[in-house]
């Protein structure tokens, strides 16, 4: 009889997206721009002590029973390992799963799976060497790989990718990074890109959308509506020739999946949101290190829930960007 984390449109967040540092060792252009943003300063962003007490908070009494861990590049917080013991360590203990770009994960999987680890989702736009530096601006398709191919070793499972098609760059690759894919269990999904990065430079006349997508993958697959149920996951999933392999699309522009939302948000400093595209957000930070109790966070924290709004705004007219990059909410 926990109380949840509720809104007046009915939903209930059960699923906690933190994100660990707002850095990033990639810069792709989608994202943040070449020289890379000011990052939060050490003393703003949440020890882990402070982080494990929020999310015990969480789980003992908000209701939560997923938790994601992203960033910025989640794997450029020191001692991680040690931080996802902790957080499985938790009672009830919650589901547990990682969003990254896999740089470095080669060495670390293995790791990652014995603290408690059960899932991960990998970002990869490209399996080609000069597309991905392009896209992501640095070298580094071959760590990535190497990070993938050590997660699905270390049975980290499903082990999901992301990918983001730009105009122009890498959309001829999707059927490519689709059959990638398929060979070797991998779990693709295409996401349509969003208005959150930090140049704002997004245009929908740009973004490729879930139409566009389908249409380049049906040139080379048939895909058929999976019959999974969905639930309040981003992901739309299709049979790919008559299954039982899928793929999916995150269409959070032209087919939002607001209403079913199950997700609040903390940032490395500490701000709990209820939505990626809140104009607010409240600083538990501040109440942390002013003494509060756990009751007084969790209030503050059902507060902001309940103020959740129905959805983004990105199709309606006058639609503003949330000041904060999607580096700096947790993807
Ligand atoms: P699972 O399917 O449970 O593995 O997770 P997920 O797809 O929610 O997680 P992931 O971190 O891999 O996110 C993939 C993409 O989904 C992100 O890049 C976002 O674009 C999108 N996404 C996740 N949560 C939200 C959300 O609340 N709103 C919107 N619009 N997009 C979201
Ligand atoms: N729109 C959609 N997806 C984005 N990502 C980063 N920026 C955007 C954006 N503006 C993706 C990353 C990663 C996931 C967490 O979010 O590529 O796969
Ligand atoms: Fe880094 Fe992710 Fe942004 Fe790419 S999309 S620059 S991997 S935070």
């Amino acid at each position: 009889d926990t109380p949840a984390l509720l809104d007046t449109y009915g939903r209930v967040a059960t699923d906690l997206r933190v994100s660990l540092t707002d850095k990033c060792n990639l810069r792709c252009t989608y994202c943040m721009p070449e020289e890379g943003l000011e990052w939060a300063a050490d003393e703003q962003v949440l020890t882990d002590d402070e982080l494990v007490r929020l999310l015990r908070i969480a789980v003992e009494r908000l209701g939560v029973t997923d938790i994601r861990l992203t960033g910025g590049e989640p794997l450029l917080r020191p001692g991680l390992e040690g931080l996802v013991g902790r957080i499985a360590a938790l009672r009830p203990r919650p589901r547990l799963a990682m969003t990254t770009n896999g740089i470095g994960l080669a060495k670390r999987a293995t790791a990652f799976a014995a603290a408690g680890l059960d899932r991960i989702n990998i970002s990869l736009d490209s399996i080609d060497r000069d597309t991905f530096q392009r896209l992501a601006r640095r070298d580094r398709l071959p760590h990535v790989l190497a990070g993938l191919a050590a997660s699905h070793a270390a049975g980290l499972d499903p082990v999901k990718i992301n990918a983001v098609l730009i105009r122009g760059v890498n959309e001829h690759e999707a059927p490519g990074l689709l059959r990638f894919c398929l060979e070797r269990g991998y779990h693709l999904r295409f996401i349509e890109q969003m208005p959150l990065d930090a140049q704002h430079g997004w245009n929908r006349a740009e973004m490729i959308t879930a139409a566009e997508i389908l249409e380049l993958l049906r040139t080379e697959f048939e895909l058929t509506p999976s019959p999974a149920e969905r639930g309040g996951a981003p992901a739309e999933r299709w049979l790919v020739d008559g299954g039982p392999q899928e793929v999916g699309v995150i269409a959070s522009v032209t087919r939002p999946f607001c209403a079913a939302c199950e997700r609040t948000r903390l940032t490395a400093d500490g701000a709990v949101r209820s939505c990626l595209f809140s104009t607010d957000e409240t600083d538990l930070r501040g109440l942390l290190r002013g003494g509060a109790s756990d009751e007084d966070v969790a209030v503050a924290w059902r507060d902001t829930m309940w103020g959740k709004l129905a959805g983004h705004e990105i199709n309606e007219a006058g639609f503003a960007q949330p000041i904060r990059p999607m580096s700096a909410i947790g993807g």
